[in-house]
């Protein structure tokens, strides 16, 4: 029977080159301080989309790209998303990843942070085994925009102000310059040229900026047991994201409700809050809204497609643009 899902599509396609993606994570998380693996496979183990790495393998194939170095360029893909997400948890206070403890609720937060060093430069130790000075600019950059953007949006905790704009550059560098490397990644080893290396990049980007909308309308629309971290969990952490923007230029009432939030000190943002702030967010059309914006950059991913011989898997990357603005996972 086919199957329609086009995240279970890509794994079954590249089936055998994440096996070879897996043996190589395994191979880089050894490391005599038992606490290095301990925590790293904890994470890499758990239940992670795996979505970045099989962005970079289905574009090498795409190609048909025939060597190996896709393998460990898709392994530094995924553990700089794997150290963002370890960083990520400490600094948002997160206490549930994909549907477990999050690293940092089991090991604390200090091992969380120096783990999550420990992938950023292993990735590094990868790109200089690689030995492609390209590749090295590309990741230094990714890693640094990304590191930009979490501070961006940390500085911008609370800011009710926050514009549409500003939402989108935080998005841009924390989330979809990673996604925009991972396909780069894919056209550049097969050999592309620079003009169709750059589409892929762009195809990645807006693919990536789809999916943090989506990230960020389903912290209003799901439970956690479906998002598998805590949901409602933006706004306790002061992120004021486009469905709340959104929502709060419908709704003066909500907007003197965050304030109220935003300026409290001591009491917790819970219960009662919680639910009348989600309520009024879904009411005044604040998720529909990021979902809308997300299926743009969905579509604008697909036209950035190259037009390639291999139409199975280019139809398979316009599918995942959608899924990443139409996910529910
Ligand atoms: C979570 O990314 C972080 C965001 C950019 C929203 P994913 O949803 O890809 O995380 P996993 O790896 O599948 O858990
Ligand atoms: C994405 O932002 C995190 C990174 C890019 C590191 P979020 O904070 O929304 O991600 P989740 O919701 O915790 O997965
Ligand atoms: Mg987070
Ligand atoms: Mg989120």
């Amino acid at each position: 029977m086919k199957n329609n899902n086009p995240l279970q599509q890509a794994i079954d396609i590249c089936a055998d080159d994440m096996q070879r993606v897996n043996a190589c994570i395994h191979d880089n998380l050894q490391s005599d301080i038992a606490m290095i693996p301990a925590v790293g496979h904890y994470i890499i183990n758990s239940g992670g989309k795996r979505l970045r790495p099989l962005l970079s393998l289905l574009t090498a194939k795409m190609f048909d790209y025939q060597a190996q170095r896709h393998i460990p360029l898709s392994v530094v893909v995924e553990f700089i998303h794997t150290a963002s997400l370890l960083h990520d948890d400490v600094v948002d206070s997160s206490d549930l990843r994909r549907g477990n403890p999050s690293a940092n609720g089991v090991w604390g937060n200090q091992a969380s942070v120096l783990v999550g060093d420990y992938l950023f430069s292993r990735s590094f130790q990868m790109l200089v085994q690689d030995d492609d000075m390209r590749m090295l600019k590309l990741m230094s950059d990714v890693t640094n925009a990304l590191a930009e953007g979490e501070v961006l949006q940390l500085s911008r905790t609370f800011h009710l102000a926050m514009t549409e704009d500003e939402c989108l550059e935080v998005i841009e560098r924390k989330t979809a310059v990673l996604f925009a490397a991972a396909a780069e990644v894919g056209a550049y080893v097969a050999g592309q040229s620079d003009e169709v290396v750059k589409s892929m990049a762009e195809y990645g980007m807006c693919l990536g900026v789809a999916f943090q909308l989506m990230d960020d309308a389903l912290d209003y629309t799901v439970e956690t047991e479906q998002a598998g971290k805590p949901v409602g969990h933006d706004l306790e952490e002061g992120k004021i994201t486009l469905p709340l923007i959104h929502a709060m230029h419908q709704d003066a009432a909500l907007l003197e409700r965050v304030h109220v939030i935003a300026e409290r000190e001591t009491e917790p943002y819970q219960g009662d809050d919680r639910s009348w702030v989600r309520q009024r967010v879904l009411q005044y059309g604040g998720a529909d809204y990021a979902m809308q914006r997300a299926q743009e950059y969905a579509d604008r991913a697909k036209k950035c497609l190259p037009n390639t011989t291999n139409t199975t898997i280019r139809q398979l990357l316009c599918d995942l643009a959608d899924f990443s603005a139409q996910r529910t996972v």
